[in-house]
């Protein structure tokens, strides 16, 4: 897309492993997913490029989350394939499962999370280094946890506690969470959950900056006008069953 090649790059871009192998970087292939008799995803495929930024919508109950949490290897399917960068889900051991997910995808969900008790730095830093993505001695990560507060707008609350940052304030910060690790895909389910409108523009202006300058993936489940506008393309789900428009 044009507005990418414009914008400035974020501090430390690095190359990404995505070039490595061809195909959609998240793919769900005729999938079913049956809960209690009811069936929640009916041969649901779809499939999201390198660099797109994509929007699933659809009604309450559709599926949505369902077909999110099956491509953050959080669920699995009863029949069906679900791919990730390049792997079969189904077919990767757990342990190397869950370190592509930890390695190369950024998640953030409805409820962010985060640990009230800390600085709110703390909470922007602190998977990133338990995983070995982030350490204060690194001047890129040092200028990478800026650059992020800074866009997200959160860089003057730092140093202050979580718990006083309002709602939107905390889905920025779990968003920030969600990137220090340069994630090459990212996972959002309705990321501006019980924000008002003021907080849902700062959140996409922020995001609409970031993967400007980044070559992330986007995918992300809401219901908010401004992700119609920020996505280059939407997948609705209805009933279980997916469709591109
Ligand atoms: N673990 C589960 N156990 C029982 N039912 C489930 C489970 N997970 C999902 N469902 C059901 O599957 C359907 C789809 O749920 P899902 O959370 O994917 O919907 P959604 O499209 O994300 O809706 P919303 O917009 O309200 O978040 C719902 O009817 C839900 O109750
Ligand atoms: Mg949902």
């Amino acid at each position: 897309m044009s507005r990418r090649a414009k914008a400035p790059s974020s501090p430390a871009d690095v190359p990404r492993g995505v070039a490595s192998f061809r195909g959609p970087v998240a793919e769900l292939a005729k999938v079913r997913k049956t809960v209690n008799g009811t069936t929640i995803l009916n041969d649901v495929s779809l499939g999201v490029h390198a660099g797109e930024v994509v929007l699933i919508r659809g009604a309450s109950g559709s599926g949505k989350s369902s077909a999110l949490r099956l491509l953050a290897g959080i669920d699995t399917p009863d029949s069906g394939t679900v791919r990730l960068l390049g792997e079969d889900l189904s077919e990767t051991a757990p342990r190397a499962r869950a370190r592509l997910i930890r390695d190369r995808v950024g998640i953030g969900f409805q409820d962010p999370l985060l640990d009230n008790a800390l600085p709110v730095i703390e909470n922007l830093y602190g998977l990133a280094r338990v995983n070995g993505h982030f350490s204060e001695h690194r001047r890129a990560d040092r200028e990478r946890l800026a650059w992020l507060a800074e866009t997200l707008r959160v860089s003057h609350k730092l140093h202050g506690l979580t718990a006083v940052l309002s709602g939107g304030e905390k889905l920025r910060l779990a968003l920030g969470r969600a990137l220090m690790a340069r994630p090459e895909v990212l996972l959002l389910d309705e990321p501006t959950h019980m924000v008002d409108s003021p907080g849902k523009k700062a959140l996409y202006e922020s995001l609409t900056q970031i993967v400007a300058s980044e070559s992330v993936t986007v995918i992300i489940v809401s219901h908010d006008d401004e992700a119609r506008a920020f996505a280059q393309r939407e997948i609705v789900f209805d009933q279980g069953r997916a469709s591109s428009s």
